[in-house]
């Protein structure tokens, strides 16, 4: 019997389990066995496994996270685990590993099918930065948490007349900040593409004031900047070379009270919007995503990512979807600006 190698790496993300679930179940009706790797390339490395059958999946469909547990180890950081993976890959018999995530992780499959190893990738990030795919899972469910609590801060910015700055995800790309922005109807949104211009921010919030709404929503991407210097929360970077970012909102919201008078206030939603059950499209998603990447396997067809091109399940290659972030869409980011303000 073939066996089917799944691993999920990178930040966990919201439609992980459903699609280890579809996956599984796909490949359990096709003949295949299934084994999880835990820890994402970490379990590679170490040869860390878990049985996954047609009962390790059930109930697994509306959970966050990800069974398999996941990490941000990177293989290539040195030759000797890059022989490991290479080594665990003949020595658990695995026929094909499917890799869940997202440019980091899939970075490393795309090297690892260069080298030989039989590999097919499902795109996974709240960010939904990655190339090759319209949709990532994981980012509708942070869009809905993040334009959830713009609802609610709407309350204490309309009752006690402040601005009020939400820090929402998105470290190359503004997907999250442009999506709930829209939905949460914001009157400003800072994105990393966009080097923020604090003097027109503030003329955005002293017209709107002028012409009577006594409050502002601000949505601002963590990895947004001010004069090109991102914040970090610390100068250390991870096995892939990222910094961690986190800061931005409330460097903002000071310069926004100096700069204007009025009152404000700051909230930072971080990891929230990565937590919790996906949401109904995140699940569907995944689960098509899923059954696509049996099917790319069953075709042979490695070195591939499952995709979402319009409302089709199609597949893009590995290294072209690895290649290059994807950054929000500039005549979305205009089209947001009309209601700035
Ligand atoms: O890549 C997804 C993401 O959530 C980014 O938006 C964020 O910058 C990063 O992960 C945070 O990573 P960690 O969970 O390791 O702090």
């Amino acid at each position: 019997m073939k066996r089917i190698g799944i691993l999920t790496g990178g930040g966990d993300c919201p439609g992980l389990n459903p699609t280890i679930r579809a996956v599984v179940r796909k490949a359990l009706s096709e003949g295949f066995e299934c084994v999880g790797i835990k820890n994402g390339w970490k379990g590679m490395i170490c040869s860390q496994t878990m049985k996954l059958d047609l009962n390790s999946v059930s109930g697994i469909l509306p959970k966050g996270g990800t069974i398999l547990g996941t990490s941000r180890t990177n293989p290539f950081k040195e030759k000797k685990n890059v022989k490991k993976v290479v080594q665990n890959f003949k020595k658990l018999k695995l026929y094909c590993l499917v890799v869940i995530g997202g440019e980091d992780t899939l970075g490393v499959a795309s090297k690892l099918y260069r080298m030989g190893l039989k590999v097919v990738g499902v795109p996974k990030t709240i960010d939904n930065d990655l190339s090759g795919t319209d949709y990532t899972f994981g980012f509708d469910t942070a869009v809905n948490v993040a334009t959830e609590a713009i609802d609610r801060l709407h309350s204490t910015a309309e009752s006690h007349h402040r601005v009020m700055v939400v820090e929402v995800m998105g470290r190359h790309a503004g997907w999250i900040a442009v999506h709930s922005g829209i939905a949460g109807g914001a009157d400003v949104i800072l994105i990393p593409e966009i080097p923020i211009d604090l003097k027109e921010v503030c003329d955005i919030l002293k017209k709107r004031k002028k012409r009577g709404k006594e409050f502002s929503i601000v949505v601002v991407a963590e990895g947004a900047r001010l004069k090109e210097n991102l914040v970090l929360k610390t100068e250390e970077r991870d096995a892939f070379g990222h910094v961690m970012l986190g800061g931005i909102g409330h460097i903002l919201g000071e310069k926004i009270e100096e700069i204007t008078g009025y009152e404000t206030r700051v909230t930072v939603l971080g990891h929230i919007q990565r937590g919790g059950t996906p949401t109904a499209f995140d699940r569907v998603l995944a689960t098509r995503y899923g059954v696509k990447a049996v099917e790319l396997v069953i075709a042979k067809r490695f070195g591939q990512m499952v995709s979402l091109q319009g409302n089709k399940i199609k597949s893009s290659s590995l290294q072209k979807a690895t290649g290059k972030l994807k950054t929000v869409d500039k005549d979305l980011y205009n089209l947001a600006k009309i209601f700035f303000g």
